[in-house]
């Protein structure tokens, strides 16, 4: 696309008005910041001092901003990514790609479960880059691991009929979900290509066997025909983003679960897991690919426990292929989009989560046990014993980490819990008794290395302040907020595990033109547009690293990916660096250690189309879209945005 004459025709004013004036929020966050500055300062020296970290460790913390010619938005139809001059983008693996030897090549018309279990999966979200070998920090070979959220039948198939499936696509659907383990390598010109047959290459799909274990393991809820013990479920579903730990796993979110079950409608409505199956949104009838039809475990009718076991975190171990993945119920049982880790002071391990829907919650984990640099297997099951919070965001600017414990406060017998796997089963429902506050859907919840705060990334909520929904708040200031914001969290003390936390607010998105809009403070006529924050990553100047999913409805642009400095003078200056194809959004983002290369997934491109009239023919520019990795890279090898 050209230059501003043709980028202003898409500026379109939002017609959703924000509940109160720019002007409001700005005061309330300005009184609010002049109190925190003096003691943020502070803290920050304190922090630097206790860890004991050298001059080196400091001089790393000086912002570098990111430089390079920024991406001029595109237009929703407009099928092809755009990077800044001096850049390229490369598909790495595509959907469908072998990842062994006798896997068979893709063939659209004779797909087959067998074939698709051994193939990259559909709708790549998280990217995580582990490096080989284990423990070191190469940038130039290492593991790819890529989650495949959902799959796209009507763009998978021809003459896909959604109330018909057949039951090889219903298979191939199921086998298309899960996640790819891949090894990659750099070759010395620069090139970045998967090996196909490494004996690290692994497909999980949603049959693969995966271990229950916390509090919640072996609970009657999670107890199925299939398994009475209620300890091993089949399969992990719709799985978004992730995070890596410190000890080279990872963690893969189940958000979406409950849309795979189907016959809700007929179950008893007496039955007191009856209540927990609503607050979570099971579908009253046949479900949106209707895999019931042909594997009872998806029928609440007939297994009514099995929606149970999903909606968790799971963990993966990418260096072992024959680990058996393990379902993390510590963590709390709500549509998951992600887990990012960072270490307390004293070792132990937060876990920081979003529950990605209208009006849910952002929570933490803190671990009991301390995470042991000198040996790896003591670390594997540090998720299985912590206590899960949730987040109050009160007015003032202050807020409070709020502990789901049974026994505690209002998660009583009297109040319907049993136990504690019962609150973890019924996290929503806990949350909601213990007063925490409803987010506008949160995304990646994520701490900065660098500077030690969680950016949230909040995407929309277009039913803020309608009838009979809960109307504005501070943190979630804009009404009908179609947009998304991104809130900053600074923990007491710079301590991951405080129970309290300052917040203020980063970024409420949008067209810089829309009065509701803000960039820390930063000149918006400077700034580019940007609609939904979905993923978020930091480059090793601790910068922060936007993708977006809903661009195209919320601000009239293609998704992208952005990137913001989070201090000194160019604090909240957002500038695109990547535009991404017709269709699809943008997520993974991932860099390698050196920061020379820039993963991305490109996540279903071509969506709104069909496999008979599709809107996107990105990457191969013949047949059908293919939800795909790209590599970008300088051409002179630079340290992406430098
Ligand atoms: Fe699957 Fe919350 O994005
Ligand atoms: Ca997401
Ligand atoms: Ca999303």
């Amino acid at each position: 696309m050209g230059g501003h004459d043709e980028k202003d025709k898409w500026i379109v004013r939002s017609e959703e008005g924000t509940g109160e004036t720019f002007d409001t929020i700005l005061a309330r966050r300005l009184s609010r910041r002049e109190v925190l500055k003096s003691a943020t300062v502070a803290s920050s020296v304190a922090i630097i001092g206790s860890l004991g970290l050298g001059a080196e460790t400091v001089a790393a913390q000086r912002t570098t901003t990111p430089r390079f010619g920024t991406v001029t938005p595109t237009a929703p139809e407009f099928d092809d990514v755009k990077v800044p001059e001096g850049y390229y983008a490369r598909t790495l693996i595509r959907w469908g790609e072998p990842l062994s030897a006798d896997a068979p090549v893709h063939n659209v018309w004779e797909q087959s479960a067998a074939a698709q279990s051994q193939q990259f999966g559909y709708n790549c979200d998280f990217i995580g880059y582990l490096p080989l070998p284990l423990g070191s920090n190469a940038s130039n070979r290492g593991l790819l691991v890529v989650n495949h959220e959902y799959t796209n039948e009507e763009l998978m198939f021809p003459a896909y009929d959604p109330k018909n499936p057949t039951r090889t696509q219903v298979d191939v659907g199921i086998a298309a979900h899960g996640v790819s383990v891949v090894e990659i390598q750099r070759a010395a010109d620069g090139t970045w290509s998967y090996v196909r047959n490494s004996p690290y290459n692994r497909r999980i799909t949603g049959e693969t066997p995966i271990r229950i274990s916390g509090p919640a393991a072996g609970h009657p809820w999670l107890m199925t025909s299939e398994d009475p013990s209620g300890t091993t479920v089949r399969g992990t579903l719709n799985n978004c983003a992730g995070g890596k730990t410190p000890w080279g796993t990872v963690l893969t979110a189940e958000e979406n679960f409950h849309q795979y079950f189907g016959n809700f409608g007929k179950f008893d409505k007496n039955d007191v897991r009856y209540a927990v199956h609503r607050r979570y949104g099971m579908p009253a009838e046949q479900s949106e690919r209707g895999w019931e039809l042909y594997h009872s475990r998806f029928d609440v009718a007939k297994e009514p426990n099995e929606g149970f076991r999903h909606g968790w975190m799971v963990e993966v171990d990418p260096y072992d292929p024959t680990m058996t993945p393990v379902k993390r119920t510590a963590l709390g049982r709500f549509r998951h989009e992600a887990a990012t880790i960072g270490l307390a002071p004293d070792g132990r391990v937060v876990a920081y989560m979003g529950d990605d829907a209208v009006f849910e919650y952002v929570y933490k984990f803190i671990s009991a046990g301390k995470y042991n640099p000198r040996d790896r297997a003591a670390n594997m099951n540090l998720l299985d014993e912590g206590t899960l919070y949730v987040a109050r965001f009160n007015e003032d600017g202050s807020g409070e980490w709020l502990p789901l414990v049974f026994g505690q406060g209002p998660l009583t017998r009297e109040n319907g819990f049993g136990s504690q796997a019962e609150v973890l089963i019924n996290t929503r429902r806990a949350a909601d008794l213990l007063g925490a506050t409803k987010m506008d859907r949160p995304e990646d919840v994520e701490p900065n290395p660098i500077n030690k705060k969680i950016y949230v990334a909040l995407t929309n909520n277009t039913q803020r302040g309608t009838e009979g929904r809960a109307g504005t708040d501070a943190a979630n200031p804009r009404a009908r907020n179609s947009t998304g914001h991104i809130i900053e969290i600074t923990e007491t003390d710079n301590n991951y595990a405080s129970p309290t936390f300052k917040w203020e607010m980063f970024i409420l998105a949008g067209l810089p033109s829309d009065a509701s809009t803000f960039f820390a403070g930063f000149d918006k006529s400077k700034v580019s547009p940007i609609g939904a924050p979905d993923n978020v990553a930091f480059d090793n100047a601790g910068n922060l690293w936007i993708a977006t999913d809903g661009a195209a409805r919320a601000i009239k642009y293609n998704d992208g990916l952005f990137a913001v400095p989070v201090q000194g003078a160019q604090r909240g200056n957002v500038q695109q660096f990547f535009s991404t194809v017709a269709g699809s959004e943008v997520c993974g983002p991932e860099f390698t250690p050196d920061n020379r290369t820039l993963f991305l997934a490109i996540q279903h491109p071509g969506e709104g189309g069909t496999f008979e009239a599709p809107i996107s023919t990105w990457p191969d520019r013949v047949g059908l879209p293919r939800p795909s990795v790209i590599t970008i890279q300088g051409f002179d090898n630079r340290v992406i945005g430098s």
